[in-house]
């Protein structure tokens, strides 16, 4: 299936770099495919001319494949089109299940990777075409669609079709790529550790967060940064916020500490308000700590910050040291 896999997306290492909205600009999704795996860059919230402007620009920087991130949840019918005009290699397409979508997109051309969060969804896309399915587990950062942990749901996905799966969330080196490759993945799709990329875009306190924060450091909820995308469950680092709407009893929007108060500036003035669904850039001023700094579990494995190329190096050597040698304990 892994063979199966390259030969989909035409790339030479299983290792798929996760759209990641905000962080995950050009470079970093040139430096993964570049690198020898697949890059997936986020464009969902743009106009179809900005769509068409990020695939130029990651043109500029990389000859190889690459996929399109669209949110289901949001408008995409023109994004789609742009992506299916430009001749994208493939889109990618999370939070929600349209069959006709992955119809459409086959139709334009595009290979369809479709994000789901347990087996039945899985077979949905699987019927509707999807070439590959991306099971995101529970542990994974950034907004979480499933409730399923990643080494549950793997094999029940796996299982239950017959395109190859890729495994994310919480897969943060070799260790975690030889599991899930175990667990009969063909392909992994990495967010986390690639935020401690030297060219993820993301501010330096919550980098720095990041390099710093252990396995039980972060806080999963079903709407806690809910202005600008409502009920919409995701992960990211416990923080000032979150501690202080967990002492408030978790309470619902509408009657929380500190609500619409204007906790700093966006690069380009608009505010940022506090509960706000918002990745912080090294522009972004203000209460940066307070803000939704995404994070998967995987964190604890995050300590320095890399080049991408080495990153996606260092997890591929070394998951095939493991897978190759064996488990000499059993
Ligand atoms: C900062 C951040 C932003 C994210 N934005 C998106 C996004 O725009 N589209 C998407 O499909 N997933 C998004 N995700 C989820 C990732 O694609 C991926 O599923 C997750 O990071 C995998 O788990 P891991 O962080 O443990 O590696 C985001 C995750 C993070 C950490």
């Amino acid at each position: 299936m892994t063979v199966r896999l390259l030969d989909i997306l035409q790339v030479e290492k299983p290792i798929l770099s996760a759209p990641m909205a905000g962080a995950a600009g050009p470079e970093l999704v040139a430096a993964v495919c570049n690198a020898g795996g697949y890059g997936v860059i986020p464009l969902w919230g743009r106009s179809k001319e900005q769509v068409a402007t990020g695939i130029d620009e990651l043109r500029e920087l990389t000859d190889r494949n690459f996929a399109v991130n669209l949110n289901l949840s949001f408008p995409y019918e023109d994004q789609l089109e742009m992506c299916i005009a430009k001749g994208v290699h493939g889109v990618s397409l999370f939070w929600g299940m349209e069959p006709s979508v992955i119809a459409r997109a086959k139709a334009g051309g595009l290979t369809v990777l479709m994000s789901v969060g347990n087996a039945q969804e899985a077979k949905t896309a699987a019927q509707a075409g999807a070439d590959v399915i991306v099971a995101q587990g529970w542990e994974a950062g950034g907004h979480v669609w499933g409730q399923v942990s990643t080494i549950a749901l793997i094999p029940a996905v796996v299982d239950a079709v017959k395109v190859p799966v890729v495994a994310a969330g919480g897969i943060a080196d070799g260790r975690g790529m030889a599991a899930a490759m175990m667990l009969g993945a063909s392909g992994v799709w990495i967010g986390t550790r690639l935020l401690a990329s030297s060219e993820a875009t993301i501010h330096e306190v919550y980098r720095n967060r990041i390099l710093q924060a252990s396995e039980a450091d972060t806080q999963w909820a079903h709407d806690l940064y809910h202005v600008g995308w409502p009920e919409a469950p995701h992960r990211a680092l416990s923080n000032s916020t979150s501690r202080a709407w967990v002492e408030a009893g978790c309470s619902e929007p509408g009657n929380r500490p500190n609500e619409k108060e204007q906790i700093g500036q966006r690069p380009n003035g608009d505010p940022v308000v506090r509960y706000q669904s918002y990745t912080p850039l090294p522009e972004t001023s203000g209460d940066v700590e307070a803000m939704s700094l995404w994070s998967g579990q995987g964190v604890s494995l995050v300590r320095e910050v890399i080049p991408a190329a080495d990153i996606v190096e260092e997890v591929y050597q070394a998951a095939r040291t493991l897978l190759q040698s064996g488990n000499s304990a059993l």
